[in-house]
C-alpha cells in the first residue's frame, strides 16, 4: 500500500549552499551545449528535419536547441504506436504503472533536480525559486499524489449483499488522449499527458513551442523510470500541423488541455464537428484564461495586501494563470496601500534569471512581449487609466517588461477586463460605502473565474464577500495571494471561461480519464 505522500520540500539556493553551486554548474552545462530535440514516437527518436530554434527569453540570441517539428505523418505514426503500446499498458496492474510514476518522482527530486530546474530557468525564464517550486516540487507532487489517489479510487468498491459480488473495474478510455500543454508550468506540461497515462491511457503530447526544452527532459526522466515505449508520444509542432490531424482521428478519446481560451474553444469546436466518427465520446478537460482578482475591504491588513499584490502580480512576470491582474481597493486605505506599494515595488529587480538576485525574468517570447506592451501603450493613450509605476520595456536582448501598476478611473477599463498575461496590475479604487456594488462589478467584469483573493479582518465581511463571489473563482483565497496552489492542499482549476474545473492534483481529475465497468457476479 502506498502511504500518503508529503509535499516535496524546496531547495533555497541561498548563497554559499552546495545546491546553489550545483544549479550553477547545471546552468553552465546546459547553456554551453546546443542540443537537438527530436520527436519521440513509440520510444524512437524521430528527426523530421523541419527545424525550429529554441532560444532563451532573457537573451534571445542565445540558442539552446534545435527542435524537429512534426506534421500529419508523425501524428499517424504516433497514433499507431500508441495503440500498439495500449494493449499491454491498459491491462497492466495499476501498481506496476504507479511504480513507474513513483520512480520518476524520485528521479526528478534526485539526480534530475538541477536539470529540471535549470532547463525551466533557461527555456522559460524562471527564477531558481519559481523553477524549484514547480518544475521540481509540483511535478514530483503530481506524480506521487496521483499514484496515491489512484490507489484510493481502486479501493472504492460498491456494496455486495449476500449471493453476489459487485465490483467496479476502472478502465482506461478506448483510444488515446491528446495532451496540449502550456509554456508557463513545466509541472502542468508533465501532468497533462501523465495523469491519464497513470490510469492506463496512452497519449499524444504536443508541448507548447516555448517550453519544449524542459518538456524534453521530462521525456528523458520517464524513459529512465521505465515508461514503456509508445505510452507517451512527444510531438513538438504547431497547433495546425499536429492538432488538426489528431482531432480527426476516430481514436481520440480525450483532450487534456491548458492554454489559451481561443485555442481551447477551437479544439472543442473541431471535436464537435467530428463527433459522429469517434469510437467513444472524447472527454474534454481544459484550463484556460483568467482575470484573477484581489478584492480588499477597508478592514484589510495593508502590509499583507501589498506583499500579496506584488507577489501575485509579478512573480513569473505575471504569466501564471493564477496571477493577480486586477485589484479593488477602498478609498480609505488607498493612500496607505499606494505609498507602501510604490516603495516596495522599487526593490523588485528584473533581468537575467541567471543573476539569482532578480525577482523577475523576461516574458516568454516576442508575441507575448508585443501583446503586453500594446496594453501599456493603450493605457498611456487613454484618459480612463494611467500608469502609476513602471511601464518601461525593452526587447533588445531579452523580452523584458517592467513591473507595472495601472490605475483605472473606470471599473470596466480595458485592463480591468481583458487577460494580459504579463506583469501589469490594474487597480480600481472604490468608495467605501459602495462595497456591494463593487463586489457585483468584480463578479461580472470578466468572463473568467480562475482564482481570486479577498482581504479583510472583519469576519462578517469576509463571509459576505465570499458569498458574493461564490462563482467568481475556482480557487479562492482569504487573506492570501491568489497564486501558488499546492498539490493535495488546494486542488486547482476554474470555471466559467477559465475551464472545465476538473481540479488538477485530485482524484476528480483522474476520474475523467477512466470509464468504469460495473460488474455484478452472482456467487
Ligand atoms: N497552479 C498554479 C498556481 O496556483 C497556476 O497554474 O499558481
Amino acid at each position: 500500500k502506498i502511504r500518503e505522500p508529503e509535499n516535496e520540500s524546496y531547495n533555497s539556493y541561498a548563497p554559499g549552499t552546495p545546491e546553489r553551486k550545483a544549479l550553477r554548474e547545471e546552468i553552465d552545462h546546459l547553456k554551453n551545449q546546443e542540443i537537438e530535440i527530436p520527436a519521440i514516437i513509440g520510444g524512437q527518436e524521430v528527426k523530421t528535419g523541419n527545424l525550429q530554434d529554441v532560444v532563451m527569453p532573457h537573451n534571445h540570441r542565445h540558442k539552446l536547441a534545435d527542435v524537429h517539428l512534426c506534421g500529419e505523418e508523425e501524428v499517424q505514426r504516433a497514433i499507431a504506436a500508441s495503440q500498439e503500446a495500449r494493449r499491454e499498458w491498459a491491462t497492466l496492474p495499476w501498481e506496476e504503472r504507479a511504480s513507474i510514476f513513483l520512480k520518476a518522482a524520485d528521479l526528478i527530486t534526485g539526480p534530475y533536480r538541477y536539470t529540471m530546474n535549470a532547463s525551466t530557468m533557461l527555456g522559460q525564464s524562471k527564477t531558481p525559486h519559481q523553477s524549484e517550486i514547480e518544475a521540481v516540487g509540483e511535478l514530483a507532487d503530481f506524480l506521487r499524489f496521483n499514484a496515491y489517489y489512484l490507489q484510493e479510487l481502486y479501493e472504492k468498491q460498491p456494496y455486495s449483499p449476500g449471493g453476489m459480488w459487485n465490483r467496479m473495474e476502472y478502465r482506461p478510455l478506448e483510444g488515446f488522449i491528446f495532451a496540449v500543454t502550456p509554456f508557463n508550468f513545466t509541472a502542468i506540461a508533465g501532468n497533462l499527458p501523465l495523469a491519464p497515462a497513470l490510469c492506463g491511457n496512452v497519449s499524444l503530447w504536443k508541448p507548447a513551442t516555448s517550453s519544449i526544452y524542459s518538456s524534453y527532459y521530462i521525456m528523458k526522466v520517464l524513459k529512465e523510470a521505465g515508461m514503456p515505449d509508445g505510452v507517451i508520444n512527444f510531438l513538438p509542432g504547431s497547433g495546425a500541423d499536429v492538432g488538426d490531424p489528431v482531432i480527426e482521428s476516430e481514436l481520440l478519446a480525450g483532450l487534456h488541455f491548458t492554454g489559451s481560451t481561443n485555442t481551447f474553444q477551437y479544439l472543442w469546436k473541431s471535436i464537435a464537428e467530428n463527433i459522429e466518427q469517434y469510437k467513444t465520446y472524447p472527454r474534454i478537460v481544459g484550463e484556460t484564461g483568467g482575470k484573477d482578482f484581489i478584492f480588499a475591504h477597508n478592514s484589510a491588513d495593508v502590509d499583507a495586501l501589498v506583499v500579496a499584490a506584488i507577489r501575485a502580480a509579478y512573480e513569473y512576470q505575471g504569466q501564471k494563470c493564477s496571477a493577480a491582474s486586477r485589484m479593488y481597493i477602498p478609498e480609505s486605505i488607498w493612500p496607505d496601500f499606494r505609498d507602501d506599494f510604490l516603495k516596495e515595488v522599487q526593490d523588485v529587480k528584473y533581468g537575467d534569471v541567471e543573476d539569482f538576485s532578480n525577482f523577475m525574468g523576461a516574458v516568454i517570447d516576442r508575441k507575448a512581449f508585443d501583446n503586453i506592451t500594446s496594453y501599456i501603450d493603450y493605457v498611456r493613450d487613454s484618459d480612463d487609466g494611467e500608469v502609476l509605476f513602471g511601464g518601461h520595456y525593452d526587447d533588445s536582448e531579452g523580452y523584458f517588461v517592467e513591473p507595472t501598476l495601472v490605475l483605472a478611473h473606470d471599473p470596466k477599463f480595458k485592463t480591468m477586463e481583458e487577460e494580459i498575461f504579463g506583469p501589469v496590475l490594474t487597480v480600481y479604487v472604490y468608495e467605501d460605502d459602495q462595497l456591494d456594488e463593487t463586489l457585483e462589478l468584480c463578479d461580472t467584469t470578466s468572463p473568467y473565474a480562475l482564482t481570486g483573493a479577498i482581504f479583510a479582518r472583519d469576519r462578517h465581511v469576509l463571509k459576505k464577500m465570499s458569498d458574493y463571489l461564490r462563482q467568481a473563482a475556482g480557487n479562492f483565497y482569504i487573506n492570501d495571494k491568489p497564486t501558488a496552489a499546492i498539490v493535495n492542499q488546494q486542488p486547482f482549476g476554474g470555471a466559467r471561461k477559465s475551464g472545465t474545473n476538473d481540479k488538477a492534483g485530485s482524484a476528480a481529475n483522474l476520474m475523467r480519464w477512466m470509464s468504469v465497468r460495473s460488474i455484478k457476479e452472482t456467487t
